[in-house]
């Protein structure tokens, strides 16, 4: 870590929000945020009981936090609520009735379509009475796999509506990778399109559907949207079109009134084992903390435009593409496509067509742009933009810098969103009106958050020093478990500081002398791929049940656009000889049995694997050597170096 540390350490500059955004803003002052994150530090339940209020509940909560069985947490307890009713018609009786709730664009140009919030409550009521029709009621599980339309969102919100919880696959991955996740959460139903646009071609879901659905006996059907038009073979009895169901579906379906703890959502996600981890969710926690935390974060106004460009497959989408900004009333952006389809402006010119005023995007998307050169986003207007929003892994300066003067022409306050599947909601971050700015730092904690950097005895670290981020207190919208698996979730997130009871966060991170965090990247085996989780042992395994491989390791390295490259060591059986055809090959097959994003940039066919004595791979080395620098440090341990003398070799 300690590489690291001297690079955030070098930066000094500081970035104070403009006067006039802060004098507008939701929370105004440093004085402000200090008096409320003291408050809710010191008294979560007053702070967080006054929060609710904000919102409906069908009956008050008996307690807003229950967290006697630690670390399984209780929010708003006895409360009864329904986030698909108050993402809608909680603003039907208001002026909001006809505002805008998603603007949408295909990626085809000219494909574009508006929602307003009537307009969507009336979609979502007719597709959740589609999914009770279907024999879906409170509790069973619905898997999404589609594009980025608005029947996503409209599925999501039909889902949470009668209490079924939505577990959402993002389409690029394949179908073992799908066979998975619908058999870990016995899901029910599928929800899925004919196909999707993604840079001019048609991602063909339907199809991995099909393929999946063979081995999974709990789905007893598929609704298709039909948006791409590319042929596909309907399953007679289990398959049916979603306009077709649409049709005959009534447009009246009341909210359930569901206990605040009901579950709200799956979403899978890579740990440090091979299998994906079912992170839950529940309703009232949830919608409380993506309610704040896009209410003071993102400081949305009322007449504001926003976009958040994550994909929904994400829980970024989740949280700051529905269920955060359709809280707070406000008018979010759906884009389907790629940020390059058909040119390298697609962004700037949706910025420009709905004048977005608050732009949520990725450092990995940040750095592709500041490669394909600033002629694309200066032939359009930005001037509409007010806030800059970034998220998935530490923002290297230079990519800030751009980001600020380019896109954000100087006047834009960035926030640099700490977060994680797990904590539902962003947990460290700016407060654009108030936090002076440093680039590639996520600066200070959130209201309601506690949390600490620590070494491995749970001692709190001075300035400078490198630790173990930790959350020392229970926050709503927090994961409640990992589906079907407390125990893992024991072992995860709460075994390392189990005296302490505090939650383990999985990233390094550091204080400066100011006090701004800055987070430093995973501790485990994670890579971080152009923002998203991927377990190192999910690829070896996908690489091991390759028939030419014996043996594989997986590492990360430094990479300019995806932030983390993957790079794999893999020894080869008897009668497998290396070669690029068999390198090409492994690549494919990675690809097919998890999905693109996981596909490695490099693969290295060697003898055998640095080792310890006791047969442990030394992973360290095998970084050095995929990021093309000299091996430092403690050799001894290493069971035969000539392993590493000839993986040198073989580089070269
Ligand atoms: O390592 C951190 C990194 O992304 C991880 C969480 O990944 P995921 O659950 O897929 O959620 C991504 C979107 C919330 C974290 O453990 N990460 C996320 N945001 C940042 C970040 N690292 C540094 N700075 C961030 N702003």
């Amino acid at each position: 870590m300690s590489g690291n540390i001297e690079s955030v350490l070098n930066e000094t500059r500081k970035f104070p929000p403009p006067e006039a955004f802060s004098k507008k803003a939701s929370i105004s002052s440093w004085a402000q945020y200090q008096a409320l994150h003291a408050e809710s530090i010191k008294n979560p339940e007053k702070f967080w009981g006054e929060v609710a209020e904000d919102l409906h509940w069908f009956k008050k909560w008996d307690r807003v936090r229950n967290w006697d069985n630690a670390p399984f947490a209780k929010w708003f307890e006895g409360g009864k609520t329904n986030i698909s009713y108050n993402c809608l018609d909680r603003h039907l009786d208001s002026w909001r009735k006809n505002k805008a709730a998603i603007i949408w664009e295909g990626e085809p140009e000219g494909d574009r379509k508006v929602l307003t919030y009537l307009e969507l409550h009336r979609q979502v009521c007719k597709f959740a009475n589609v999914l009770k029709a279907q024999g879906i009621g409170s509790g069973d599980s619905v898997a999404l796999y589609m594009p980025m339309i608005p029947e996503l969102a409209i599925a999501m919100l039909a889902c949470a509506r009668i209490g079924a919880v939505h577990s959402i696959i993002f389409g690029g991955f394949s179908a073992p990778a799908l066979v998975d996740r619908i058999h870990d959460a016995s899901t029910k139903l599928v929800i899925t399109a004919d196909g999707g646009f993604r840079r001019g071609s048609v991602l063909k879901l339907k199809e991995t559907v099909d393929e999946a659905l063979k081995s999974c006996p709990t789905v007893k059907s598929a609704v298709v949207v039909k948006r791409s038009g590319n042929a596909v073979t309907m399953a007679e009895g289990r398959d049916f079109w979603w306009d077709d169901l649409m049709a005959k579906a009534d447009a009246v379906c009341p909210a359930a009134e569901l206990d605040s703890e009901h579950p709200l959502y799956i979403l899978y996600t890579s740990g440090s084992t091979g299998k994906p981890k079912g992170i839950l969710h529940t309703t009232g926690g949830y919608m409380v903390g993506t309610y704040l935390t896009t209410k003071h974060i993102f400081d949305i106004k009322e007449e504001d435009t926003y976009w958040c460009t994550a994909d929904i497959g994400w829980v970024t989408g989740h949280s700051y593409v529905v269920y955060g900004p359709l809280a707070n009333g406000a008018t979010t952006v759906m884009y389907e496509g790629a940020p390059n389809a058909p040119a390298n402006d697609r962004f700037w010119e949706i910025i420009e067509r709905y004048k977005v005023n608050i732009f949520y995007t990725a450092p990995t998307a940040i750095r592709s742009f500041m490669k394909w050169g600033d002629e694309h986003p200066r032939k359009h207007d930005l001037s509409s933009l007010r806030l800059l929003g970034s998220v998935g892994e530490p923002i290297n300066p230079e990519a800030w810098m751009w980001y600020h003067e380019v896109i954000g022409g100087k006047r834009c306050p960035i926030v640099d969103t700490w977060w994680q599947t797990e904590t539902g909601a962003i947990m460290i971050s700016p407060l654009p009106g108030v936090t002076p700015t440093k680039p590639g730092s996520a600066t200070f904690p959130f209201l309601g958050v506690d949390v600490a950097i620590v070494n491995e005895k749970g001692e709190e670290l001075g300035v400078n020093q490198g630790g173990f981020l930790v959350i020392k207190q229970p926050w709503p919208s927090m994961l409640r478990t990992l589906y079907g698996a407390d125990d893992r979730y024991k072992d995860v997130y709460w075994s390392r500081f189990a005296r302490q009871g505090w939650y383990l966060a999985g990233d390094g991170a550091v204080r400066d002398a100011d006090g701004y965090i800055w987070i430093l990247g995973r501790i485990d085996d994670v890579l971080n791929v152009s923002g998203h989780r991927l377990s190192t042992m999910e690829v070896e395994s996908a690489l091991v049940a390759h028939e030419a491989v014996v043996e594989a390791a997986v590492v990360g390295f430094k990479h300019d656009v995806k932030g983390e490259g993957v790079a794999a060591f893999v020894t080869l059986g008897r009668g497998h000889e290396k070669s690029p055809k068999v390198s090409d090959a492994l690549k494919a097959h990675v690809r097919n049995m998890i999905g693109p994003l996981a596909m490695p940039d490099q693969i290295h066919f060697t003898d055998s694997l640095p080792k310890t004595r006791s047969g442990k791979i030394m992973r360290r080395f095998l970084r050095d050597v995929a990021n093309g620098v000299e091996t430092k440090g403690d050799m001894s341990t290493l069971e035969d170096l000539n392993v590493l003398a000839k993986l040198r070799a073989d580089e070269e």
